[in-house]
């Protein structure tokens, strides 16, 4: 385990980018019904069955997005991102990650692999730990097992 006193949980942010929030609603056929509410409910109870603090953010905005990656070089211990279609052209938030020195998922719900030539390109993979995508709103639940083995290792 990181360096962390004994009576902290480590914290881990998931980060949620453009059009996130209207999971439920957008393209059913490819993200599902869940919302992000719901999503954000069984990440703060896996979390718990973890033993992890937890920050769940969404924003639409590029710039807030790289600002929380920034931010999460204090007092975080681990970063779970779905920076959404900045996925497929962020350099900005690849910089930012590339300046992160703790453990990184990208994610998605979506098998973006199966999907448009476009999306086949991620930005962010060169600079994150490992990636999880197509396994819809579960996909959250293991990208918190995964960097709860990546912390503890
Ligand atoms: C996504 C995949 C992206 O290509 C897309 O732009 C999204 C959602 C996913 O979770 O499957 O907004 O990140």
């Amino acid at each position: 385990m990181k360096s962390m006193s004994s009576s902290r949980k480590p914290q881990i942010n998931i980060l949620n980018g453009p059009n996130l929030n209207l999971l439920g609603q957008r393209e059913p056929e490819i993200y599902g019904t869940t919302t992000l509410a719901d999503i954000k409910t069984s990440c703060e109870q896996k979390a718990i069955e973890l033993g992890l603090s937890l920050c769940f953010t969404q924003t639409n905005s590029e710039g807030t997005m790289v600002d929380e990656v920034q931010a999460a070089m204090k007092e975080t211990d681990g970063l779970i991102i779905n920076a959404g279609a900045y996925t497929h052209t962020s350099i900005a938030i690849h910089d930012a990650l590339k300046a992160l020195s703790i453990p990184k998922i990208e994610l998605h719900l979506s098998n973006v692999h199966a999907r448009e030539g476009f999306r086949r390109r991620s930005r962010l993979a060169p600079a994150v730990d490992g990636l999880i995508s197509g396994f819809g709103a579960h996909g959250y639940e293991l990208a918190l097992e995964a960097i709860h083995r990546l912390i503890s290792s």
